[in-house]
């Protein structure tokens, strides 16, 4: 059921679109129960129909939906859900798109629960400190239901009640059709209930039955941002538990934020202010952080990122990123490769034990296994109009403060002398230079900054050294430099 209003959100976005933990609630609702394998699996739309079900096809193609037009409860709600299917029969499992604790373990539980006890209803109950709001269960004598009754219809002695409806049931397909068919709105919200298909299946000699949790959170729904910001934090630190009982170290459990979807492997270690998300994957042995956000990033076993931010890139097992590494899109590094400090990268592909280690712009490229990008080497990718690729061959040297403009290939095994712009291919085994050639202005300085501390540091040292007869340094003769 994913189709009530969410009105205390305050937001322009549907509620089971809102996120924690790499998912969106109903994301959360749909993977616990597509890990059921059941045959249809059906949501219940309404609120903002066209945008969570374009989200529902793009998390899991298998999913129906079934549009509520009118919120009018949650007894109608399901009555659409399973007009949206053949006519079923056996298990019809209940559960709400705003509880994203909610575990498949804890489902299976209470299947398993309504088997054993061939039930034709069981429901999920957790005992809670502060029930109001929920649905009380009311027991009969031998511990099954008698009925459930909504906290606006509860007497005051119900209403102390503590054990709550998580609103997570599983229903013989039969009895809740049936049971459908009679329920009304006569009650304080002038609403269909679920609920009451319980009672009704009671009064017909049938047995409710109950699986209670101790682990209430599970059963937590939210309904405003306060309430998402509480479950979230609990779901990250039940990952994080899970990931530290495997084998990951994670040196601040505070500061740290993992996604469901991340997977890590034993012996990894995450440093304070790391936040893995998406499908990223981390191998053992590995270090993430510190001030490190990840997104959608495979990163090799024993690879070192730190103060590094990365979405959709391949860093290779023992390679070397950051500190203040920007990995864009399409980045791929090599084995034992380096992407270093102030460097971006862009759609790049950088061989095993290329390196990339200081202030470099690499976008739309190919650096060949073993090459060396100096510092401060821009890849001219963008001519104001397209984008073009540059090649940078195996093993090949490109010096300091270098411009390469794209399209170009620098052959394997070349050399490109530092400060040049480089517009034009290289051959195996070239050096190629584009840059003024030096000339120095003998004198200048005494001439042109007397009295200056450079004027006197330089008289200074002339006095020291003799001569030397074999410089040529001053062909320029009194010429002076006007750049
Ligand atoms: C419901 C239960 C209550 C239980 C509580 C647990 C009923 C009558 N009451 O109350 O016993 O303790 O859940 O959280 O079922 N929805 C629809 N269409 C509708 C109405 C609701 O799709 O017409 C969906 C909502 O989007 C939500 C779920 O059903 O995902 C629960 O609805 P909500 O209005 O939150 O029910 P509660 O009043 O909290
Ligand atoms: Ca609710």
């Amino acid at each position: 059921m994913a189709a009530g209003q969410g009105t205390r959100m305050k937001s322009a976005v549907p509620k089971v679109l809102h996120e924690l933990g790499g998912r969106s609630l109903v994301g959360h609702a749909v993977a616990a129960a597509r890990a059921l394998e059941p045959e249809h699996l059906v949501v219940v739309v309404g609120t903002g129909r066209d945008v969570v079900e374009a989200h529902l096809a793009e998390i899991d193609s298998d999913v129906r939906t079934a549009v509520q037009e009118q919120q009018l409860g949650t007894g109608d709600a399901v009555r659409c859900g399973l007009s949206a299917l053949p006519e079923v029969d056996g298990a019809v499992i209940v559960t709400s798109g705003d509880v994203p604790l909610l575990e498949t373990q804890t489902l299976l539980d209470l299947v398993t629960a309504h088997d054993d006890e061939h039930n034709a209803v069981t429901v999920l109950t957790a005992r809670v400190p502060e029930p109001a709001g929920y649905g009380r269960i009311i027991r009969a004598a031998d511990g099954t239901v008698d009925a459930i009754v909504e906290h606006k219809d509860a007497t005051d002695d119900q209403r102390l009640i503590d054990e709550i409806n998580a609103g997570i049931y599983v229903f013989d397909a039969a009895t809740l059709r049936d049971g459908l068919q009679r329920i009304t709105t006569d009650n304080a919200q002038g609403e269909l209930y679920l609920t009451d298909v319980l009672s009704i299946a009671r009064k017909d000699g049938k047995r409710v039955g109950v699986h209670i949790t101790t682990d209430a959170m599970q059963t937590e729904g939210v309904n405003d941002r306060v309430q998402l910001a509480t479950l979230r934090a609990e779901l990250n630190r039940r990952t994080l538990d899970a990931l530290m009982r495997s084998g990951v170290t994670i040196v601040d459990p505070r500061t740290t934020w993992v996604d469901r979807n991340v997977t890590i492997e034993p012996d990894a270690t995450l440093l304070p202010n790391t936040q893995l998300h998406g499908a990223t994957t981390v191998g053992s042995g590995a270090t993430i952080g510190p001030d490190t956000t990840l997104t959608d990033v495979r990163v090799g076993a024993g690879a070192t990122v730190i103060r590094t931010h990365g979405s959709e890139s391949v860093i290779g097992e023992n390679a070397k990123v950051g500190p203040f590494a920007y990995l864009r899109p399409g980045t791929a590094l090599g084995t034992a490769g380096k992407i270093g400090t102030f460097v971006e990268t862009k759609n790049a592909g950088i061989g095993d034990g290329a390196k990339v280690p200081h202030l470099t712009y690499a976008g739309d490229v190919t650096i060949g296994e073993g090459a060396n990008v100096g510092a401060g080497t821009i890849v001219a990718n963008y001519d104001g109009v397209t984008k073009s690729h540059t090649t940078i061959g195996k093993h090949s040297f490109i010096g300091s403060d270098s411009v390469l403009v794209a399209p170009v290939e620098i052959a394997d095994g070349s050399y490109v002398a530092a400060g040049s712009t480089i517009v034009s291919d290289t051959q195996p085994g070239d050096l190629a230079v584009a840059r003024g050639k030096q000339r120095n202005v003998a004198g200048w300085v005494a001439r042109r900054r007397a009295g200056t501390k450079t004027a006197a540091a330089a008289e200074a040292a002339a006095s020291e050294q003799p001569a030397d007869p074999g410089d040529t340094g001053s062909s320029t003769g009194s010429e002076e430099a006007r750049q």
